[in-house]
């Protein structure tokens, strides 16, 4: 088992989170392709603790169902209407064994670069100081909006103060309090119960815990952090986007470090779900969102969003646009490809320029190069459709399927009106409206035989360029035509 572990986490989401000015919850937003609160719950359970506490009341509904999509065992406390991270921990506890002994740990929902690593570090400080409190500091370069920590002349840490309640003095301090904490239960279920709301906000903080322990005679510790963006809270939208990109510039920082050769990391995104094999290639101007897999070998970009798209070994994908698809080894996409939900694109095969596909299957080795809509489809290995080819799957009212059997060679401009089936090894002609099934080996054609209707150019559009110069070519054909043999 793990050296140091908390018995239970509290992870604080209970707060309104005004300053988004958003109709949805602070810690519903995402960043790097999970909220905010998966985030700290990501974090959180890195700790491998007995229970995870999550404490809700804004936007209550929508928080729980979110939670119990990415993290089921976690156990919901409902805050109620007295304000306060004191009281949130209060409602947290509650739900916890009254007989619950060791560590707590208390998180915010809203802090999202946090790793468990960190949460990891401040268990073990707080069991090898033998600390009744431990309590995570930073020194940021603007401490505005932070509680300040308030140490005796000895430098044992004696209390917190909110910057709202703070002296002008105390606003010169330095080290803030990042909100992130290891208490002994007993002792925080103590402390709690003599916290009042007796500040500015008429809210029970729980930074002052602090000083109800530090007063009784418990050890206080700070627990320096010099890694900073790992305290930093989301409060409104400019923080989302600074931590956001600070995460994924982590995100594609690691990558790199894992043998991926990523062009311009700058305009390269790649969500904290995404996973990349070796000598992997990313291009500049290139998203990889959601949890898409990407081979070893493969090229992507630029200019490319992926999200939730499976690609094998040796793949490359250009300039493309793609979700919930699946790309096979060695096979290449785009440039300029539209790949919608349901697309499978076999070993070697080629979805290639201005091509958009959807629920289609397309075999190994079968091409689909240019200038294409193949929607509700299946084409068979090593076939190759022609260039400007619609399977036209819908007839106004329902959606209509497509087969295409293998090694079948389809002309250009064609269209399939589904529902119809094109048999193995068959061909069809250029500008076929094929509407009935096509048998093995056969070559269906559509298209009446060509006929011209003689000189109706000259005819009918006297006086254009273009009749001048079919007059004069006529009669360069019509003197050689003389000429005797
Ligand atoms: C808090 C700390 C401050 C610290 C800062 C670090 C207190 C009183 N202050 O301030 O010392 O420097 O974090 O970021 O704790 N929440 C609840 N219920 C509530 C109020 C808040 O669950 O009644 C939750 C919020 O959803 C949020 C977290 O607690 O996740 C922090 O609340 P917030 O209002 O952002 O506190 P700060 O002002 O940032
Ligand atoms: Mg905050």
């Amino acid at each position: 088992m793990t050296a140091h572990r908390p018995t239970a986490v509290i992870v604080l989401a209970a707060g309104g989170g005004t300053r988004m000015k958003s109709d949805t919850a602070k810690v519903l937003h995402p960043i790097g392709g999970r909220s905010l609160l998966r985030h700290a719950l990501t974090a959180a359970r890195g700790t491998e603790p007995d229970h995870l506490v999550v404490v809700v009341r804004h936007d209550r509904e929508r928080i729980v169902d979110h939670v119990g999509v990415v993290d089921p065992m976690v156990v919901i406390a409902d805050q109620d209407e007295v304000p306060g991270t004191g009281r949130a921990v209060e409602c947290g506890l509650a739900v916890l064994p009254a007989d619950l002994e060791g560590t707590v740990v208390v998180t915010m929902g809203d802090v999202p670069l946090l790793t468990g690593e960190t949460l990891r570090g401040l268990v073990a400080a707080h069991d090898e100081t033998a600390s009744a409190v431990t309590v995570i500091t930073a020194s940021p370069a603007d401490p505005t909006g932070y509680g300040r920590i308030l140490r005796d002349d000895a430098g044992n840490v004696v209390a917190n103060v909110e910057h709202k309640d703070a002296s002008d003095e105390q606003r010169k301090i330095a080290e803030v309090n990042a909100g992130l904490y290891a208490f002994d239960v007993g002792v925080l279920r103590e402390a709690l119960t003599q916290v009042s709301n007796d500040n500015t906000q008429q809210e029970r903080y729980l930074t002052d815990v602090l000083a109800v322990v530090h007063a009784s005679g418990g050890k206080v510790t700070a627990h320096q952090l010099d890694d900073l963006w790992q305290t930093e809270g989301v409060n409104d939208r400019v923080q989302l986007a600074r931590l956001g990109a600070e995460l994924n510039r982590r995100t594609v920082e690691a990558w790199m470090r894992e043998g991926v050769t990523v062009v311009d990391p700058r305009t390269t995104w790649i969500d904290a779900d995404v996973s990349l094999g070796r000598d992997v290639t990313i291009q500049p101007q290139t998203q990889l969102l959601g949890a898409s897999t990407v081979g070893s070998g493969v090229t992507l970009g630029p200019d490319t969003t992926l999200t939730d798209v499976e690609i094998a070994d040796g793949a490359s994908v250009i300039r493309t646009q793609g979700s919930l698809a699946v790309i096979g080894a060695g096979a290449t996409v785009g440039p300029f490809a539209y790949l919608r939900p349901g697309t499978v694109l076999g070993v070697k095969g080629k979805i290639g320029t201005f091509v958009e596909t959807k629920n289609t299957q397309i075999g190994d080795g079968a091409k689909v190069p240019h200038l294409s809509y193949v929607g509700d489809a299946e084409i068979g290995e090593g076939s190759n459709i022609g260039a400007g080819t619609i399977f036209a799957n819908y007839d106004g009212v329902e959606k209509h399927h497509t087969t295409i059997g293998r090694h079948v060679k389809t002309g250009s401009h064609n269209v399939f009106v589904a529902p119809v089936r094109v048999g193995d090894g068959a061909a069809t002609g250029g500008g076929a409206v094929v509407r009935r099934d096509v048998p093995p080996g056969a070559l269906a054609v559509s298209t009446g035989p060509q006929r011209h209707i003689e000189d109706w150019v000259q005819r009918k559009r006297p006086g254009t360029k273009a009749a001048e110069v079919a007059a004069a070519a006529a009669g360069e054909d019509s003197e050689e035509d003389q000429e005797p043999t």
